[in-house]
């Protein structure tokens, strides 16, 4: 239940003590807390206590003419007391009633008065006090509404902001996995592809060396044959067709050239080899993998990138089978050994320093993938992980690979660090569970419970 309001306080200043009895009877019916002051200081001392109080008057009613300081001194200081206080102000000449009448906290009253008229003033200045506290009060309950639906929406706002952050975020996702899967079955299909030619030109390539083998065999013999019979046309006959076709350098060079060929086939065999199994879709469930392998893999297939700029050093350690998608995880090495050999390139063409770790760490494997390129500026070290972000020209960089990097190895339970130092170089960790993602949260959950 709210008290009932205290009555209004009002304040009688007048020299003249009849008056005051006679102004406190003619309000009197209202209802009001009345004090009086029999000068402009007492005045003055009850108004400071009265605010200090903190039950100020509503209203003074003030006579001009007093002994002591003036009525007009008494109202400025009474204002400045308490700026919300009303005035009636009683005068008995024209001349200072000129001087307030801007101010509209004072009704003036001209001797000789009604007693109902300082009561219509008193009434009118009391009620303009409550209603203008009213407002205020209105006001400040407004304000502090509006704060209060302010600060709401702020919080609903930086929710929406989260939320669309994190759906563009899953979106992303899953437009990489998407174009992941769609890479990796376009490369699975042409390897497949390339897989049967490049047989059949190996065995080609084989039977021509084998055939060309035997036929300067033939040739040899014929050439040793005719040199010893007793025929000179026969001999001269050879010897100047040996001679037009430079027949000792053809054996060798015929030689060579099926066994470099041979070579050829060979290497993109297994680099075909390679790229079907990193590319294969593989199936939904993870697998143990050998990630050694799969590393090794990566690096024979991106071997381009990086052999005219750098020497590869690696320290595979013995690793378990880890749960994975081989695939992805053979993705994740091939763009960070693009990136590797992208940074070692200069103009000067000084050779950098490829070197690849992998190594058991508790229930992870961690791999590194150290270059000695140009290092990342700390400027854009946040920036480089986010998609289509990219510092090489158009057509070389899609700004994509470590954002699908990132996607992979968190969707694997693991994490993507890097240190870089400017012109020294950098050095990616990708740490996974042994285990693979959903087995280790389970294991986690278990521990906590
Ligand atoms: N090993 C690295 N050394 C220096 N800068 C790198 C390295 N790896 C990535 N970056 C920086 O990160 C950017 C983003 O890399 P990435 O997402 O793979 O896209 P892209 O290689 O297509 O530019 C690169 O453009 C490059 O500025
Ligand atoms: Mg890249």
């Amino acid at each position: 239940m709210t008290e009932p309001a205290p009555p209004l306080r009002v304040l009688l200043v007048d020299d003249d003590e009849p008056i005051r009895r006679a102004q406190r009877r003619a309000i009197a019916r209202d209802g009001y807390e009345i004090h009086d002051a029999s000068s402009g200081e007492a005045a003055r001392a009850l108004l400071a206590a009265a605010r200090a109080e903190r039950r100020p008057f509503v209203l003074m009613v003030v006579d001009l003419q007093m002994s002591g300081i003036s009525g007009t001194t008494t109202i400025e200081a009474a204002l400045e007391i308490d700026p919300d206080l009303q005035i009636v102000v009683c005068t008995g000449s024209d001349c200072q009633i000129d001087e307030f009448h801007t101010s509209d906290a004072l009704l003036i009253i001209k001797k000789p008065f009604q007693a109902i008229e300082l009561l219509q003033a008193v009434r009118a200045l009391t009620t303009k006090y409550q209603m203008t506290q009213r407002v205020r009060a209105n006001m400040h309950e407004l304000e502090r509404t509006v704060e209060a639906r302010t600060r709401e929406l702020r919080t609903v706002n930086d929710e929406l902001a989260k939320e669309m952050a994190r759906r563009d975020r899953i979106e992303t996702e899953l437009r990489l996995a998407h174009r992941l899967e769609a890479v990796g079955h376009l490369a699975s299909g042409v390897a497949h592809e390339i897989n049967t030619p490049i047989q059949y030109v190996g065995d080609n390539v084989q039977f021509l060396g084998e055939a060309t083998r035997d036929m300067f065999e033939v040739i040899d013999t014929l050439g040793a044959a005719i040199a010893t019979s007793a025929s000179p046309t026969l001999l001269a006959l050879f010897e100047e067709l040996a001679a037009r076709v430079d027949l000792g350098y053809l054996r060798d060079e015929v030689q060579r050239a099926c066994e470099s060929a041979q070579h050829g086939t060979l290497r993109i065999a297994r680099i075909v080899g390679a790229l079907k199994e990193l590319s294969h879709p593989g199936g939904k469930d993870p697998q143990p993998t050998d990630l050694n392998r799969t590393l090794e893999k990566a690096l024979e297939v991106s071997a381009s990138s990086y052999r005219y700029v750098a020497d590869v050093v690696s320290d595979l350690g013995p690793l378990p089978p880890v749960v994975c998608h081989a695939h992805e995880l053979g993705q994740v090495f091939l763009n960070l050994i693009v990136n590797a050999a992208h940074a070692m390139e200069n103009p000067e063409h000084v050779r950098g320093r490829l070197a690849i770790t992998s190594k058991v760490e508790g229930t992870d494997v961690v791999f590194s993938i150290a270059d000695s390129g140009a290092g990342i500026p700390e400027a854009i070290r946040d920036r480089i992980f986010d998609p289509f972000f990219t510092t090489k020209e158009v057509g070389r960089g899609t700004g994509q690979g470590l954002a699908i990097v990132r996607a992979i190895v968190e969707r694997h339970g693991g994490s993507l660090t890097l240190e870089s130092a400017l012109g020294v170089g950098t050095t990616f960790h990708v740490r996974l569970p042994i285990a693979g993602a959903v087995r280790r949260s389970t294991a986690t959950a278990t521990a906590a419970a």
